[in-house]
């Protein structure tokens, strides 16, 4: 690369990093002067083998951990087969993984595709199509998060990562997060209604039962379709397989994607035959949705993931975490909120501060929204791992207040 690198860029010592900076497209910010090489469970190895406790799972994404054994044999096997024929022909993983997710849910049909974003961007179409003419109106609400593509974005409350690509999708509509209120803005124009139950990158909040129930009722009310996002609080995160369980409400469509291979990039709109109807061979596609390889490890993720007794270890290690950071005495946390694994601690100080800190001590958390540090440990986390984050989080407090 030129000798004509932008100013902005910080020179590293790590040659590796150097070169990120140089070569990559500097969409995420300055990374740390390491790369991470290998890893087991909740750890993280760097090329110099320094060994960092991974609280943020790439984002809620290797539920099982790094290195897991049964995403690393589901790969492996997949690898002696097939690794793509496209949506002209079927596979049996594919048949297979759509099979499992309908038996566990609510939906009748599944749509694969290959992250978060395509997800909700399908669910948004699909919507529509079903929704019908007159029906053209998304509502999103405030701290919400649905990902990066138009659609999408035009859902995201985040005008930092929107404005600069205005014009968005027309008919969107804001309403307020947890505020009944507003329902009113959900009308006989509205398609649906794009929910997460667990905002994720919005400051870790989830959405009480009572307001949950109203949005269905609401949406019931004036035939609107409700879609949940569970791209970041679904497939066991919260301590149910579905986050949208824990409200005792059945939505019309579910995104999923994150967690769902352990890893690998995949999404998933799950829906109702009613849904479903309104769909026909062309409305929509993707050349790599629902690969054999994928769906494969997918399949193996759902079946561990799935398991009462997993789900029933996610709740009880969620709530020993959550006292636990509760316990810590430091005058830099208001607050610690969420559901399960998926816990935000709010702080009065920038969390970025926070995370940066954290790295010293070999933790890896990471923040959302303005002021909320999030922990999105691996979902089969020991006690001793949590109570290592624990330890060294309440060391990085203690640092800071005395800075
Ligand atoms: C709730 C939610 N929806 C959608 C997305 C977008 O997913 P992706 O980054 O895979 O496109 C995210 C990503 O953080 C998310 O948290």
């Amino acid at each position: 690369m030129s000798a004509t690198a932008p100013a902005k860029l910080k020179v590293k010592t790590h040659p590796l990093v150097d070169a990120a900076h140089e070569n990559l497209a500097l969409v995420y910010g300055e990374w740390p002067n390491t790369v991470f090489v290998d890893g087991c469970g909740c750890e993280l190895i760097s090329d110099r083998g320094e060994r960092f406790l991974d609280m943020t799972s790439g984002i809620a994404v290797t539920a099982l951990g790094h290195r897991s054994a049964i995403v690393e044999n589901a790969l492996k096997r997949a690898a002696e087969g097939l690794t793509h024929t496209s949506n002209l022909y079927l596979t049996p993983p594919a048949v297979e993984l759509a099979t499992a997710l309908v038996n566990h849910s609510f939906a009748d049909r599944a749509f694969f595709c290959n992250s978060g974003a395509e997800a909700n961007e399908a669910m948004i179409k699909f919507a529509r199509l079903a929704a019908g003419e007159g029906r053209s109106r998304v509502i999103y609400f405030d701290h919400s998060f649905h990902g990066r593509t138009f659609g999408a974005l035009s859902a995201t409350d985040k005008d930092a990562i929107k404005t600069p690509f205005a014009p968005l999708v027309p008919d969107y509509e804001r309403c307020r997060f947890g505020e009944t209120t507003d329902f009113t803005k959900i009308d006989e124009t509205t398609a649906c209604v794009l929910v997460e139950p667990v905002q994720g990158e919005g400051g870790v909040r989830p959405a009480t039962k009572e307001w949950m129930q109203a949005l269905r009722r609401r949406c019931d009310e004036v035939g609107a379709l409700l879609a949940v996002d569970e791209v970041q609080c679904g497939l066991g995160r919260t301590g149910k397989l579905f986050a949208h369980e824990h409200f005792d409400i059945t939505p019309d469509l579910m995104a999923l994607a994150k967690p769902m291979a352990g890893g690998l990039p995949i999404g998933a709109v799950l829906m109702t035959e009613a849904i479903a109807d309104a769909l026909h061979p062309g409305c929509h596609g993707t050349t790599f949705g629902g690969g054999p390889v994928v769906t494969a490890v997918a399949l193996a993720v759902l079946e561990a993931v799935s398991q009462p007794a997993f789900l029933e270890n996610v709740t009880r290690k969620g709530a020993f975490f959550r006292s636990r950071l509760e316990k810590i005495h430091s005058n830099l946390i208001e607050e610690v909120r969420g559901m399960g694994l998926m816990l935000g601690v709010r702080v009065n100080i920038d969390p970025k501060r926070v995370m940066k800190a954290a790295w010293n001590h070999r933790l890896l958390v990471t923040t959302a929204g303005a002021d909320v540090v999030r922990f999105l440990p691996p979902l089969n986390a020991t006690d001793d791992d949590l109570n290592d984050a624990v330890e060294r989080f309440a060391t990085t407090l203690a640092e800071l207040e005395q800075a």
